[in-house]
């Protein structure tokens, strides 16, 4: 039996994400009429790190989906340190039919995953959100009418180019065949064998992925406008040194003029007002961030009902 995980954005082709976005199309339609986890199976759903939207997305979603959501605090569990990752692994793809967890380094995930013998779900890591994206691409989709509309749209992203985020939206937008545009200082640029993996599916896909300082050019004519936070959770105690160097690249109404005139704007949240970007975005008429928060749940059903029909054998 095969078992597949969801560890970083490319962990599936460009056509697969096509088929869990229309899915999720389909699941946000009628909420209740898919339950693979009905009996109820568990679904274990771990963090080492803090938490809103992914507790209640995942835990809401799974039992939309007729399961029980098993919601382990990391610290509590210990993972890696009261016990090896591998043997926690172990322990619950005895019991359970999926593992999500949020945590820091990308290999501790992808040590869950070589041991669980069930479906591993990354909820972020240090390097990747890539159920986040998954949620901004229906959001989008949902945007321009439909999942076949991502190809070709500019998505072009402000702040931190080394976090999370903005290394899930090159591998994914990528593999929507969108334009990316990271805008960044020098000193934040992705990792180099990230956006080497984006150009090389962007290639395939059509795609393009691109990083730069030029904040107007990055806004000229995008379709999606994306930031986050300048201080991911783990960074705390540089938060000093990283307030100044992400000014310039703060979205505000000057920086939102400079895109289409259909623009959206979208954050993952938590959001941090006056810093990434302006009440008058994240508040304004273009912001599409509740819808974005609300999809999680329906991106992540539907990459669970996925999973689980992938996984069975
Ligand atoms: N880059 C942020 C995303 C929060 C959902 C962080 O890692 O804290």
């Amino acid at each position: 039996m095969s078992v597949r995980h969801f560890l970083k954005d490319s962990s599936i082709s460009p056509a697969e994400q096509a088929e869990i976005l229309r899915l999720a199309i389909e699941v946000k339609a009628d909420r209740l009429r898919r339950q693979p986890l009905k009996g109820p199976r568990a679904v274990a759903v771990l963090t080492d790190k803090p938490t809103l939207r992914t507790q209640l997305s995942f835990c809401v979603g799974i039992a939309e989906l007729g399961g029980y959501p098993m919601f382990v605090d990391g610290k509590l569990a210990g993972v890696g340190e009261r016990e090896s990752i591998a043997d926690v692994a172990r322990v619950l793809g005895r019991q359970v039919a999926a593992i999500v967890w949020r945590t820091h380094g990308q290999d501790r995930i992808e040590e869950m995953a070589a041991h669980a013998g069930v479906p591993v779900v990354n909820a972020l890591t240090d390097d990747y959100h890539p159920c986040q994206v998954l949620a901004d691409l229906l959001t989008v989709a949902e945007q321009r009418g439909g999942v076949d509309r991502l190809a070709g749209a500019k998505l072009a992203y402000f702040g931190d180019g080394a976090n999370n985020m903005a290394q899930s939206y090159l591998l994914g937008g990528a593999m929507a065949g969108m334009e990316v545009v990271i805008a960044t200082p020098p000193a934040y640029r992705p990792k180099a064998e990230i956006l080497a993996e984006a150009e090389a599916i962007a290639d395939r896909t059509g795609a393009k992925v691109s990083v730069t300082a030029d904040v107007a050019a990055a806004a000229s004519a995008a379709d999606v406008v994306a930031t986050d936070t300048w201080v991911s959770m783990g960074q705390e105690a540089d938060a000093a040194a990283r307030r100044s160097p992400f000014v310039p690249f703060r979205v505000d109404d000057a920086l939102m003029a400079l895109a289409a005139p259909e623009a959206v704007f979208i954050h993952c949240l938590p959001a941090y007002r006056g810093k990434e970007m302006t009440a008058s975005v994240i508040d304004g008429p273009r912001s599409r961030v509740w819808d974005e928060a609300e999809n999680r749940l329906h991106a992540q059903k539907a990459l669970l009902i996925w999973l689980l029909a992938g996984s069975d054998g």
